[in-house]
């Protein structure tokens, strides 16, 4: 039996660091103004370093010239990641024009990066082009507010173009959970667009000292669970009834990071509160956040996820403090069914006439590459689209790119952009396009090991894996992260490569297509070599015993070669 009496709802104890820095921030600004008139440092101090997320960046290096920056007595060369706020993924053509000028113009890799959570990054901006940054993105109607630190970071939203008007409304939900969630401070504007400096005296839903962690949200539309809702603090699963939503079953507590040795933390999928009417999503958006803003464990950062608290204070008494907050009560859940998370590469109609092209791009990187100038083509179909109503681009979570809306007299004229810019090949195989990788190196501080560089081999060792079995159509759910972080979603594929070390990746596997179970560990510390070898030799078994329709997940379970992992607290270091 649990105790819930309150004090055992706080975890008592010496409050972590970064507790400290965010209340002493006076509402996010630290001292991030002065640090920007530094001319001695490309970096920020460390209180800064953490509080400049909570705007969107990340301070960073290139770790692949480290090394060659120490020989010659340099500091490493500090540069910032930046990454935008766009809920549910949507980018206005006019918008996609303005940032890949910047990144061209003004950033060290020219790249514009697509990401697992629908947005775009760019890398490699050096300190005195910050500031010009966030003007340039802003006079195009972007910002970046929240998209990292210990608050409500950007909000999903399933793609879906073809059901426009069901779309039309989740997207909607976005947007306005996004802004409900939003910081109040006006650090942002004060600092980084030289706003009028208007004292905050209050954070009413996030509080003084934000959150005790990130928290990531997400709207999703059945039968496709492309956000991955597992991996999400707070999903609204929409609901529909004759093409018109109706509202959302809450599912709470997703989170996939860990770290190496440490048994108390572990992936886990969120737990289903309930169905509520749509007139009571923003109430219960806000409290599911109030409650973990006052439960959540403040004292341990790597215990202090919503998928900690519930696994601590139990489910039913988190709902229950909801419930009475926001002053609803959950109704049993309405059906649903995941059935996919895919993007549907290539054309599709919508409902209402309009032409849909799905792009696969690889890893999310949107740059100029020898013989694939993918950056150029997509400028040609921005400029081409850019005055056409109702077209615009949207990024998938699965780092894809659908140029949306295009009416039927253009759809040749895109479709040979696509073509003659390598946008859309026939060497975009299943294999590839059931596969992700995280970041990672250079320019993550936090890898251990390659990720998206090394996806492109380990995709072709596993699609003559598959050929030699003879089953050359088929495809596993394979994801590469760089570290035990999770932003490549490993922790929800079929076969997750996990970094553990240079060359080094533990195999995780046992989760299955639709993304509703976490995966195991299978071999630890392992070679690439090592871990295709074991891969030949399961994709091997799988293909002579699988049962018709059973995919590679389902099998290792069936077959014992992995246990399941049904309650992760419990289940996934036993
Ligand atoms: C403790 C946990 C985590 C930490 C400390 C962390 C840290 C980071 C860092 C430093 C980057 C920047 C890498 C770069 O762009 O160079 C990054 C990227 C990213 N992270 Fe995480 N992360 C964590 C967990 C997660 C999880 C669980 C998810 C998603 C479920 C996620 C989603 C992302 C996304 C979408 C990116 C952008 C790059 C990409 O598409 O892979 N992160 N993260
Ligand atoms: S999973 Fe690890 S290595 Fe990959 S981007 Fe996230 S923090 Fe970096």
């Amino acid at each position: 039996m649990l105790d819930n009496s309150p004090e055992n709802l706080i975890v008592e104890g010496k409050l972590a660091d970064n507790e400290r820095m965010k209340k002493a921030s006076n509402y996010l600004r630290g001292t991030i103004a002065e640090d920007l008139q530094d001319p001695l440092t490309g970096g920020f101090t460390p209180d800064n370093f953490q509080l400049i997320r909570f705007h969107g960046m990340y301070q960073q290096d290139d770790r692949d010239i480290r090394g060659e920056r120490a020989d010659q007595k340099l500091e490493p060369l500090h540069n910032v990641m930046l990454r935008a706020r766009m809920p549910g993924g949507i980018i206005q053509l006019s918008q996609w024009l303005t940032i890949e000028k910047f990144a061209e113009d003004h950033t060290m890799y020219g790249s514009v990066r697509l990401t697992t959570r629908q947005t775009f990054q760019f890398h490699g901006v050096l300190k005195p082009h910050i500031k010009d940054m966030h003007k340039v993105i802003n006079s195009a109607g972007i910002d970046s507010i929240a998209t990292a630190g210990d608050v409500n970071r950007n909000v999903l939203c399933t793609t879906n173009p073809v059901e426009s008007e069901l779309h039309a409304e989740a997207y909607e939900w976005s947007k306005k959970i996004s802004e409900h969630l939003l910081p109040n401070t006006k650090a942002y504007a004060e600092i980084w667009l030289d706003g009028e400096n208007a004292k905050t005296t209050k954070e009413p839903i996030l509080g003084e000292t934000y959150l005790p962690r990130k928290f990531k949200t997400t709207v999703s539309i059945p039968p496709n669970n492309e956000v991955d809702v597992h991996a999400n603090d707070l999903n609204f699963v929409a609901i529909a009834e004759d093409g018109k939503l109706v509202g959302f079953n809450v599912l709470v507590g997703g989170g996939l990071a860990m770290t190496h040795g440490d048994t108390a933390t572990y992936p886990r999928k969120a737990d289903d509160f309930g169905f509520i009417p749509l007139e009571h999503t923003l109430a219960v958006a806000e409290h599911v956040v109030s409650v973990q803003r006052d439960w959540g464990n403040r004292v341990n950062r790597k215990n202090a996820k919503t998928k900690y608290t519930l696994d601590r204070v139990g489910v039913d008494p988190f709902k229950a403090e909801v419930e009475k907050r926001a002053g609803v009560t959950f109704e049993p859940s309405r059906p649903y069914e995941f059935t996919s998370r895919g993007d549907r590469f290539g054309w599709v109609e919508g409902m209402d006439g309009r032409q849909h092209l799905t792009l696969y791009i690889l890893s999310g990187r949107i740059l100029d590459f020898p013989n694939r100038p993918l950056k150029t083509g997509i400028r040609k179909i921005a400029e081409l689209l850019q005055d056409v109503e109702g077209a615009d681009f949207r990024m998938t979570a699965n780092q894809n790119l659908v140029i949306a809306g295009v009416p039927a007299e253009l759809k040749a004229e895109v479709e040979s952009l696509a073509r003659e810019h390598a946008l859309l090949t026939e060497f975009d195989t299943p294999q590839l396009k059931n596969s992700m990788a995280c970041v990672a190196l250079p320019t993550c501080p936090l890898a251990m090991a390659e990720a998206e560089r090394f996806l492109p081999d380990l995709v072709v060792d596993v699609e003559q894996i598959l050929a030699k079995h003879g089953i050359p159509d088929d495809s596993i759910v394979l994801r590469v992260v760089g570290c035990p972080n999770g932003c490549g979603r490993a922790m929800l594929a079929e076969a997750g490569l996990v970094g553990k070390g240079p060359g080094k990746y533990n195999l995780y596997l046992g989760g299955n297509v639709v993304g509703t179970r976490v995966p195991k560990l299978h071999l630890e510390n392992k070679s690439p070599e090592v871990i295709l070898g074991e891969l030949d030799r399961l994709i091997g078994l799988w293909s002579k015993e699988r049962e018709e329709g059973e995919c590679f997940g389902d099998y290792v379970i069936r077959t014992g070669v992995v246990a399941e992992v049904k309650v992760s607290k419990t289940d996934f270091h036993a």
